[in-house]
């Protein structure tokens, strides 16, 4: 799998969101790099990527709150799994236990959470913050 390339469709036209979307995309890709013989990074840098995912989920859970959009509950579920999932492989890997084939798997698959979510779930609150501006 190649390093992740940021598309502009990816981007919802909303700064501070965006800045979050790109950070945590910029730290997936770090986690990428340090696969091919930085192992050492791997933990410290899945570490900045539950960080800076903890605080984009609150930042937006707290936006959509304020709009008091409907979708939130789900929404919100859905960054918890997500948290859950890194700090899950973060642990496994942290203890040696995981293969570098399986770290290159779950790096695509965050990489198509991120995406999948920004495009769909993330897309669908923009008309509420527009509506708000
Ligand atoms: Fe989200
Ligand atoms: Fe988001």
């Amino acid at each position: 799998m190649g390093y992740i390339n940021w598309t502009d469709n990816l981007d919802l036209g909303l700064p501070v969101m965006d800045a979050d979307h790109r950070r945590m995309a910029d730290l997936l890709n770090q986690f990428l790099q340090s696969l091919d013989g930085r192992e050492d990074r791997a933990v410290p840098i899945l570490e900045s990527l539950i960080g800076a995912a903890q605080a984009h989920f609150q930042r937006e859970e707290a936006l959509l709150d304020q709009l008091h959009y409907p979708e939130l509950p789900y929404h919100r579920l859905e960054h918890q799994r997500l948290i859950a999932q890194i700090n899950h492989f973060k642990n496994r890997f942290a203890s040696g236990e995981m293969p570098q084939g399986n770290s290159l798997a779950i790096a695509d698959w965050l990489r198509r959470w991120l995406f999948d979510h920004i495009l769909n779930e993330d897309r669908a609150y923009r008309p509420f913050v527009m509506r708000l501006a």
